[in-house]
């Protein structure tokens, strides 16, 4: 089981050896965490996302799923990105999220990464509670069965870091 760190910041500045991008399925960007890694990350990540597009995933990359690229110019060497579900209220769609994190490490694996940093996936745009995102977040990663050493669960706000240092 990885040690769990919980902290207030900007999982762009994570110094981790994979920073894990709260994407959609085109890889292509967007906001919140995915703008900012791609931001900061500069272009290199996104024309790896472009490659990703045009070989292994013609569609885009399945909910629940992960897939690592470079991390550009980030401090980490990776970014491990995967795309939550969004929040419904008529549809448990929580084995997607268990999903997410349980990827997420096993792309990390294959990588040899032994610290890595997530944020509150589908906790933001995707509408999920944040009290939830984090009990299902920091579970999965307490039960998984991984190499990496240090799980940094980066929190943008005060409120989603009480959420996760309750859990
Ligand atoms: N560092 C850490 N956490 C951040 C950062 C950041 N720089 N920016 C935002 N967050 C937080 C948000 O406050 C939220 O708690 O990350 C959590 C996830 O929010 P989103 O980035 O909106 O991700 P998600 O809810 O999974 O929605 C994904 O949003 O940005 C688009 O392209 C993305 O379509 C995808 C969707």
């Amino acid at each position: 089981m990885p040690e769990i760190v919980c902290v207030r910041g900007d999982i762009t500045e994570a110094d981790v050896d994979a920073v894990v991008n709260a994407a959609n399925s085109s890889l292509l960007g967007g906001g919140g965490v995915d703008g900012a890694i791609h931001r900061k990350g500069g272009p290199a990540i996104l024309a790896a996302c472009r490659e990703l597009r045009a070989g292994p995933y013609p569609d885009g990359l399945p909910t629940g799923q992960a897939v690592a690229t470079t991390a550009g110019d980030l401090p980490a060497s990776w970014v491990i990105h995967t795309v939550g579900p969004v929040y419904s209220r008529r549809e448990d769609r929580s084995d997607l999220l268990v999903s997410c994190y349980r990827e997420s490490l096993r792309v990390a694996d294959e990588l040899g990464a032994a610290t890595v940093a997530f944020p509150a996936v589908s906790a933001g745009v995707y509408g999920w509670p944040m009290g939830d995102a984090a009990r299902i977040a920091v579970t999965t990663v307490r039960a998984a069965a991984t190499r990496v050493a240090e799980v940094r669960f980066v929190l943008f706000s005060d409120d989603a870091l009480a959420a996760f240092t309750a859990v």
